[in-house]
């Protein structure tokens, strides 16, 4: 079984991710001491760069993307005194020898390969451990997004990494779930009693599931217009918090159980096809428009070309089983959104018969998991407006608000690769992605991209600032709903 780790290596140290969420993670854990005591930390990437060139790097990267306030430099030369560099090249066997050198040199235990490299580099990478004996028991690798850019290609990375990796030492990595909001929805469905009962077709009318972004695609319009929103969101993070929100109880809070429940709402999932693309999903791309009291340019003067990717998307999807049978699941996501929020929206059905007249109760009950931009959880509840009213009673619709920031007052915004980062360390699975959950989810997902295509379904222009097309409010229209 799995020790803590004593090696944690990652590839593409020098990266844009690296600096702004990889390095910080470790320097959080080293701050509150949970990284084991011998582990060492080896970067690795193309870049050219010795241990103390290496060293000074990570430095200037903690005192970028870490609040000043959060900086101790007692954690700081401790986490510098673990960290080393090799440089290495994918492409040639006797760079990629002499990094595996140091990993053999470096290593006294197990180890944790991360790969945040594009992932063509994947198969390859672990083609080399496995030449220098470094893939076998005790090793585990987290392959960083996106797993490939449809069923095949992904099915190729998988295939290429798992000559070398057991399945249960490959962690994928889908940074929202190292979101504590995230693992928060889970102790709110299963630590409460006061859900459950709730939580069916029975008592839920719609779901929706938004991730509003506010950015563009800043520098990375290479890698975004060959994804587009669908491949860069709703394939990985949509749908973990769509799983989430509909899996069964797991027997138990650990890798298999969980997954099990998982992979079941992804197998329920309806297809849509080129008949229904048109009403099930909407596709968007921004344009020119006012956001935070600026201008902002539309996606392809972004871009600096036309370009046919989209920016937003919204699909009503059906998860076909016995607990969720008619319940809309209304996923979404954009840039260049009025606002950056991600919150799932979960709206309850109306009693059955109102003893106050037809028109008192006109809003049901709604529970709102509010994950970004702050942790927020808000029942909505209808309460008698106070007085003596002539007709009887009236309503207003009232708030049950539990903030997170104000109940646990020290809370510290810790980046989601804390918790993946220690659960890695550690061994520990259930936050990682099992490569059924990937495939399955690219199977949806290319129904829908194959259905684009033949419908001729290209982006509807959406103005920066604006929550995406008309074809997305359409499409909760069309089934008498309204986006929260
Ligand atoms: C990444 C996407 O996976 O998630 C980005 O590639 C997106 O396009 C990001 O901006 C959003 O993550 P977060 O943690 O800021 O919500």
């Amino acid at each position: 079984s799995a020790q803590p780790a004593t090696l944690f290596v990652i590839f593409g140290a020098t990266g844009d991710l690296a600096q702004r969420m990889l390095l910080p993670s470790l320097y959080g854990l080293q701050s509150e001491n949970l990284l084991p005591d011998a582990m060492r930390i080896l970067g690795s990437g193309r870049t050219e760069l010795d241990d103390s060139g290496f060293r000074a790097f990570v430095r200037e990267a903690l005192e970028t993307f870490i609040p000043a306030a959060e900086l101790n430099e007692t954690h700081v030369t401790a986490l510098l005194a673990r960290v080393h560099y090799q440089p290495a090249d994918v492409s040639n066997a006797d760079s990629m020898a002499a990094l595996c050198q140091v990993i053999t040199d470096l290593r006294h235990g197990d180890v944790v390969y991360h790969l945040s490299t594009a992932p063509r580099f994947f198969a390859p990478i672990t083609a080399a451990l496995g030449t220098h004996n470094l893939s076998g028991p005790g090793t585990r690798v987290m392959l960083e997004k996106p797993i490939g850019t449809s069923l095949d290609t992904a099915r190729e990375i998988n295939d290429g990494v798992a000559q070398h990796f057991a399945e249960d030492r490959i962690y994928r990595v889908d940074h929202y779930l190292g979101k504590e909001g995230v693992q928060n929805l889970l102790a709110l469905r299963f630590g409460n009693a006061l859900f459950e009962p709730l939580w069916n077709a029975r008592y839920i009318e719609q779901v929706q599931i938004t991730i509003a972004e506010t950015v563009g695609v800043e520098g990375r319009g290479d890698y975004y217009d060959s994804s587009g929103a669908i491949r860069d969101m709703l394939q990985n993070h949509l749908l973990q918090l769509l799983c989430l929100t509909a899996m069964e109880a797991p027997s138990a809070f650990e890798p298999t159980a969980v997954r099990n429940e998982k992979i079941k709402v992804l197998s329920s999932l309806r297809p849509i096809t080129a008949h229904d693309v048109n009403v099930e999903t909407a596709r968007g791309q921004y344009t020119a428009g006012e956001l935070e009291d600026q201008t902002v340019p539309g996606y392809d003067e972004e871009l600096g070309r036309d370009s046919d990717t989209e920016t937003f998307v919204a699909v009503r999807a059906m998860v076909d089983n016995w607990r969720w049978r008619g319940v809309p699941f209304y996923l979404r996501t954009g840039k260049r959104m009025p606002e950056r929020e991600t919150k799932i929206f979960i709206q309850f059905k109306a009693v059955p018969h109102s003893i106050f007249g037809s028109k008192a109760i006109s809003e049901p009950n709604a529970l709102i998991i509010r994950l970004q931009p702050e942790e927020r959880i808000e029942l909505e509840l209808l309460n008698k407006t106070p007085g003596l009213d002539r007709h009887g009673i009236r309503f207003a619709k009232v708030s049950l608000d539990f903030d997170a920031q104000e109940e646990f007052k020290a809370l510290r915004r810790r980046p989601a690769y804390e918790r993946l980062y220690l659960d890695a360390i550690e061994g520990n699975g259930t936050l990682f992605v099992r490569r059924d959950e990937t495939e399955t989810s690219w199977a949806w997902v290319d129904g829908i991209l194959a259905g684009w295509e033949q419908a001729e379904l290209h982006p509807s222009p959406y103005p920066a600032g604006s929550w995406g097309p008309t074809s997305a409010t359409h499409l909760v229209a069309r089934n008498g709903h309204e986006w929260n």
